[in-house]
């Protein structure tokens, strides 16, 4: 069988070009994989049982020791939990696995063991010098074949397994080239099948390709139990997320900082993601939600008349559509005169932010952009604006409002009847014109 490794199309023959998703040179021979035998009833009754009567699996967690990564993982790992951790090159993975196996909480008689495929020995010895490792615990193993590896956990009894990364092991289920689709597959396959039965949890680094394609690690999301991605942002910030965890919530933001002695969590980002700007004009401060974490963060526009033809729309952290929809409600709504102006905005601290509080914000940095007025200082937007114009007030308001009133806010603006709760320096505005008026005067 042959699979393509960019869209998993199927075919008994090798082809030079798929021609599914036309990508060439993209089949890669399969084995290890049955066909569908077409399996015929046998007779036997399947099992059945009431619902209410089977028992809630409780999962219990073990802590990484690293408050930031126990947030995304939901409280830890659990043992036989497969976590795969992807990003790019030199965004910090064997650094974090590293830390890992130096907090980590498990049962301090075994080992940890660290399967090595990237680099020489002594690079790894050096990076655990640079955070200061004070484990003896980890155990460098340097073995291509997993199930090599896997042969020896029962004698080896390790409390985890690391394995940096999936691309430089191979299986002998699969006979295609280390890192190959087929690869892959058979590793993960066999991953998941061992950390059930030794009941060992695995975190497999898994190298994202290029940007917009993440490569093998994606199409691995489905065997694994938990899929962190790490992402790099503006001043040495690394951001672990979680894309998908069978044993807890998902879109958790663990938030970090590459020092010159390792990855220092910021379980307090407080005001990280505000620039100390005084006044000017074209930004905001809004609290967006990353999960289950309310963040302050400052979103900055920048509008000024076009130079060459058509005017250009640029969104940095924020959703394009989202950018050009506020726009035309600008337009439509406050006559604000924005088609022939060049529109560029952005969130500063590089985050990414598709939650649609931030809207409010937003629409008002560009306003202030425009008239080049500045807003009161520190003030703080939260509401999503909706194509009448009408501002709402978010979900979790209560836990947004809390995280804005901590950090010294200036006046707060949120959605809902006007006069609703103006207690406290926090008004609510039910359109955007009349947040306008009520800021910009
Ligand atoms: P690394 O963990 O090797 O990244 P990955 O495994 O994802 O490829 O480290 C990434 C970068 O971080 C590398 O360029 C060196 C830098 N770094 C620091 O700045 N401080 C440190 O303490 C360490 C260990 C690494
Ligand atoms: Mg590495």
């Amino acid at each position: 069988m042959f699979v393509c490794s960019e869209c998993g199309y199927n075919s008994t023959d090798w082809l030079g070009r798929c021609p599914n998703c036309s990508e060439f040179g993209t089949l890669e021979e399969e084995t290890g994989v049955e066909e569908d035998s077409g399996t015929s009833f046998d007779g036997a009754k399947p099992d059945k049982e009431s619902l209410s009567s089977i028992e809630v699996d409780e999962h219990p967690r073990l802590s990484t020791g690293m408050s930031e990564l126990d947030r995304v993982l939901g409280g830890g790992v659990v043992p036989g939990g497969v976590v795969l951790l992807g990003g790019p090159p030199g965004i910090g993975k064997s650094t974090l696995l590293l830390q890992w196996g130096d907090s980590w909480d498990g049962d301090s008689e075994r080992p940890i063991l660290y399967l090595n495929g990237e680099e020489a020995g002594s690079q790894i010895a050096r990076r655990a010098e640079r955070i200061e490792s004070q484990s003896d615990r980890v155990e460098l193993i340097s073995a291509q074949s997993i199930e090599a590896v896997i042969d020896q956990l029962p004698d080896w009894k390790p409390s985890l397994v690391f394995v940096d990364s999936i691309q430089t092991v191979t299986s002998e289920e699969s006979n295609g080239m280390p890192g190959s689709m087929s690869q892959l597959r058979a590793v993960t396959q066999a991953v998941v099948e061992a950390s059930k039965k030794y009941m060992v949890p695995f975190v497999l680094i898994g190298h994202v390709t290029k940007e917009g394609d993440i490569g093998g690690p994606r199409r691995l999301e489905h065997m694994v139990d938990t899929v962190l991605y790490f992402d790099d942002a503006e001043r040495g910030f690394r951001f672990v997320r979680s894309a998908k965890n069978r044993f807890g919530p998902t879109g958790e933001l663990g938030i970090f900082e590459m020092t010159s002695s390792g990855l220092d969590p910021i379980p307090d980002p407080g005001e990280y993601f505000c620039s100390p700007s005084a006044q000017e004009s074209g930004c905001m401060l809004t609290v967006s939600l990353e999960g289950s974490r309310p963040l302050l963060v400052e979103v900055q526009a920048l509008v000024s008349p076009g130079q060459y033809g058509s005017p250009q729309r640029s969104a940095t952290g924020f959703p394009r559509k989202r950018l050009l929809m506020l726009i035309a409600v600008l337009e439509k709504k406050l006559g604000v005169p924005l088609g022939e102006q060049d529109i560029f905005v952005n969130v500063t601290g590089g985050l990414s932010l598709d939650d649609t509080a931030v809207d409010l914000a937003m629409a008002m940095s560009i306003v202030s952009s425009y008239k080049d007025e500045p807003l009161p200082r520190r003030s703080i937007g939260i509401g999503e604006v909706g194509l009448t114009g009408r501002v709402r007030s978010p979900g979790q308001i209560d836990r947004r409002l809390r995280e804005a009133r901590r950090l010294d806010p200036g006046p707060i603006v949120t959605g809902g009847e006007p006069g609703e709760d103006s207690d406290g320096g926090i008004s609510s505005v039910s359109s955007i014109a009349e947040a306008v008026k009520h800021l910009l005067g």
